[in-house]
């Protein structure tokens, strides 16, 4: 599987630079706990990294869950003209893949400096492409996407990629502390921007 998902890429916009998405390298870890400086981060996403060995350990586990078939995380990087691959903008993660399961779940970060210029929602695009057309042979026909109600950021990019409000999720502290939002997106749904 690991050989047809190194990479996934993302068109520029008329106001971004293109993206490229591929799986996080120990090499990235000083970058992730600069990334993870922010409250906005913090408040959101359930997993905290720390420091360093946190983030290494966390990107071990990324490896780790690829290797096993589960996971699959990107590390998405804004592609600069000169050099290619520039600076990290974002995370995007295909997770609960089970075997002969008819649905997985995506997750999503911006770094807080990159917000507000679709990163989200363009690589959440790619990964939603990938992941139906990679285990389409495996039954995958549905991807969920959970958030907490008043996350109103994350409401727009699940829209924006055409993951429809499904249901509403009660809270489940400590890790998911408030009501939050199921949204889904079938293999065969229309895309609505807006
Ligand atoms: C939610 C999040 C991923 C959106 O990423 P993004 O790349 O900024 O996505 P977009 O550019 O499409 O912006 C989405 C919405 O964020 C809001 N937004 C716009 N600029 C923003 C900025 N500078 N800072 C914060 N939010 C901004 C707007 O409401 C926007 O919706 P709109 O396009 O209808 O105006 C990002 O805000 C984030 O990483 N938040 C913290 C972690 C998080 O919540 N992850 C999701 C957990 S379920």
């Amino acid at each position: 599987m690991d050989g047809i998902i190194t990479r996934l890429t993302a068109a520029a916009t008329a106001s971004a630079p293109a993206l490229l998405l591929r799986p996080w390298r120990p090499a990235d870890a000083a970058d992730l706990v600069s990334l993870y400086q922010d409250e906005a981060l913090r408040r959101w996403v359930s997993t905290g990294v720390h420091d360093r060995a946190g983030a290494a350990r966390w990107i071990q586990d990324q490896q780790r869950g690829r290797e096993a078939g589960h996971r699959f995380a990107f590390a998405v990087s804004e592609v600069q003209a000169a050099c290619g691959e520039g600076e990290l903008v974002g995370h995007v993660v295909l997770k609960n893949v089970t075997p002969g399961a008819s649905s997985a779940e995506v997750g999503y970060w911006t770094a807080a400096h990159a917000r507000g210029r679709g990163v989200a929602p363009r690589a959440l695009e790619a990964l939603t492409d990938w992941a139906f057309a990679a285990f389409a042979g495996d039954g995958l026909t549905r991807l969920e996407l959970l958030h907490q109600a008043d996350n109103t950021a994350s409401c727009r990019v699940a829209r924006k990629c055409g993951y429809a409000l499904s249901s509403l999720v009660a809270a489940a502290p400590p890790a998911f502390p408030r009501e939050g939002h199921l949204h889904a997106r079938a293999s065969h749904a229309v895309q609505v921007r807006g």
